[in-house]
């Protein structure tokens, strides 16, 4: 699977931006602070992935990794669009983003590269699991009984697929750089535990400060009480993701041996509606 990287733009509704999402403000405010997150991290990503580069050799994971910042880099540029809004409604946001963003430049500099890169294989396999779960539940986006404002849930649509599409570049890139013992096997296991850990904080004040700009008030029971549901209920993203979420601890573990590529079908029908 060679990633295509596709200029795509979206023009979001500045008046929808607090409450996008037709579950309520609480779910809007859900993935509006996981748009926050994505400019930052995305960067973080293809900076790891750059740093190996002249180690790869194969001619076809050069050009899935060139393509791979492509993507992520248009990702970026359509979640700030996004997170340009959001920052208007709510001041507070930026704040948050600027002591997450000082934390990933920190990482960069401090960390080693093969550290960087684990932690973005594991990032890329939450993305990867997440953007799965996304497009084969539409409700996820367009709220149970339907309603959402399309904008945003074609954008977020288009990311998953991408994200699909490109699941498997960074860790190809691991796989190419790195030998297959013990040790490396922790590294990238830490990775994707390390990157789980330090996200939830965050994600966490940017929904309660999303929610109070919205409402005027804390999160009250009612918020609260849709959050837990979306997230640990039935058909919560987080119960539902758990398993595909482990299968990145098995030792032979591939991105594509989840052969999902059949959810890429709709990408031709957003392109043509959103192409810039
Ligand atoms: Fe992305
Ligand atoms: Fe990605």
């Amino acid at each position: 699977m060679l990633p295509v990287r596709r200029d795509i733009q979206f023009d979001f509704p500045a008046e929808r931006i607090g409450n996008w999402h037709a579950d309520g403000v609480a779910i809007t405010q859900f993935f509006n602070a996981l748009s926050v997150t994505f400019p930052d991290g995305e960067r973080f990503f293809i900076h790891a992935v750059r740093q190996f580069r002249d180690q790869i050799s194969d001619p076809q994971l050069k050009a899935a990794v060139t393509a791979f910042i492509g993507q992520e880099a248009m990702h970026g540029r359509e979640h700030e669009h996004w997170n340009a809004l959001y920052f208007e409604r709510v001041p507070a946001a930026r704040k948050i983003n600027a002591f997450a963003s000082k934390r990933l430049q920190r990482w960069k500099r401090w960390l080693p590269k093969t550290t960087q890169l684990a932690m973005t294989i594991g990032a890329e396999h939450v993305t990867a699991v997440l953007g799965d779960y996304i497009l084969r539940h539409p409700e996820v986006l367009n709220g149970r009984q339907g309603g959402s404002e399309p904008v945003f849930v074609a954008m977020l649509r288009w990311h998953a697929m991408e994200e699909t599409e490109h699941k498997a570049v960074a860790y190809d890139v691991w796989k190419s750089v790195m030998r297959r013992n013990p040790r490396a096997y922790l590294e990238r296991s830490l990775g994707l535990a390390f990157m789980l850990v330090a996200y939830w904080p965050v994600m966490n004040k940017l929904i309660i400060e999303g929610i109070k700009a919205e409402t005027g008030s804390a999160p009250d029971g009612t918020d609260i009480a849709r959050l837990k549901a979306f997230l640990y209920g039935p058909q919560g993203l987080m119960r539902n993701l758990a398993i595909p979420m482990l299968s990145y601890f098995r030792p032979g573990f591939h991105p594509w041996d989840d052969d999902n590529r059949e959810l890429l079908a709709e990408m031709d029908n957003i392109e043509a509606a959103y192409a810039a």
